[in-house]
């Protein structure tokens, strides 16, 4: 079956415009087929039972003769085949849906009460409203400010909580140009309704166009650096410095050893942690002098720190996947 399929019940619903969106409408429509046919089954067999064999009907009622072992062991096995397939395709469906294919083209988005904030790679902003290309792997990096929001594009079939301490990736490739609802999917509080937006999926040479045109801001690096002279990371951090503090050059994507024996991969998830929580992983041959920037650095801030680290000369990129989220945050 080619997840392609154009899909006769595809146009029925929110719309179908992303790359996930016929094969999670085929899976849908087939689970949905199959139970309204057992449903069906069974409450017809019910009825027509019921009337045939109610009391006092002349219906004959001979003891039962023929042997149902090998009936039960067909509908038991046809049916353990057919809904153990229909695990392992909703899987499959799952796994491809959840993984951001490499080389995506990716986008920050942070949910607040009551907005979407939304930054691309070169720097332009905009709020509720997502400008992509169309035909190209979009990776979201979501995150949160306050509360748990949810990022739901009804066309697309993509649906991914924005959740307060964590970067957490959804991708997704358009295939129609048009604009689509944005809703937010998760009760945040008193304008939760009003959380809405809109995905406008442009043909690439006019996202890029797009694009340009924000171009007069600064982008996330430059705001970056300028974030690391504000909060006076560069006291220490840069070199020379009278603090000794650990070099962020070559660091990205580089191995760590910490004070107390680990390796640690310096990815996304270890910056941020690094900057919120520095007692945590202590560099080894370095004293824990660095304090806590908890509430004083603003994800969205955090978002551009990253990006400006991310930026300085260094290893290769660590892959981007469902990994980054998994990190356990300390109480
Ligand atoms: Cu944000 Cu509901």
């Amino acid at each position: 079956m080619s997840p392609g399929l154009a899909f006769a019940f595809s146009d029925w619903g929110p719309g179908t415009a992303s790359s996930v969106a016929p094969r999670v409408d085929l899976i849908f429509w087939t689970i949905l087929g199959v139970s309204a046919v057992v449903v069906g089954g069974l409450a017809f067999a019910n009825l027509y039972f019921l009337i045939r064999y109610r009391r006092n009907s002349p219906a004959p009622r001979p003891p039962l003769r023929i042997k149902t072992a090998w009936l039960e062991s067909a509908w038991i096995t046809a049916t353990t085949v057919i809904f153990l397939g229909f695990f392992f395709w909703g899987a499959s469906v799952y796994l491809f849906a959840e993984r951001p294919p490499a080389g995506a083209l990716t986008i920050a988005v942070t949910g607040r009460q009551w907005m979407w904030d939304i930054r691309h790679e070169n720097g332009r902003r905009e709020f509720n409203e997502l400008h992509v290309p169309l035909g190209e792997d979009v990776r979201l990096v979501l995150t949160s400010e306050d509360v748990i929001h949810s990022f739901f594009v009804p066309a697309f079939r993509l649906k991914q909580d924005a959740v307060p301490g964590r970067r957490v990736s959804a991708w997704f490739r358009a295939t129609k140009s048009g604009t689509y609802h944005i809703f937010c999917a998760e009760y945040c509080g008193t304008a939760h309704s009003g959380m809405v937006g809109d995905v406008v999926v442009l043909p690439p040479a006019r996202y890029a166009e797009w694009l340009e045109r924000g171009n007069a801001m600064e982008d996330l690096t430059q705001r970056g650096r300028r974030l690391f002279l504000r909060y006076n990371c560069s006291g220490c951090h840069d070199q020379p410095a009278a603090v000794h503090a650990p070099v962020l050059t070559e660091l990205y994507g580089a191995m760590v050893p910490t004070s107390d024996g680990r390796m640690l991969r310096a990815d996304d998830a270890y910056l941020r942690d690094s900057i919120l929580w520095p007692q945590k992983d202590v560099v080894a041959g370095y004293e824990p002098l660095m304090p806590s920037f908890q509430n004083v650095i603003p994800e969205s801030d955090l978002l551009d720190l990253i990006a400006y680290l991310k930026s300085l000369p260094g290893r290769q990129p660590p892959p981007a996947g469902p990994g980054e989220s998994s990190r356990p945050l300390p109480p």
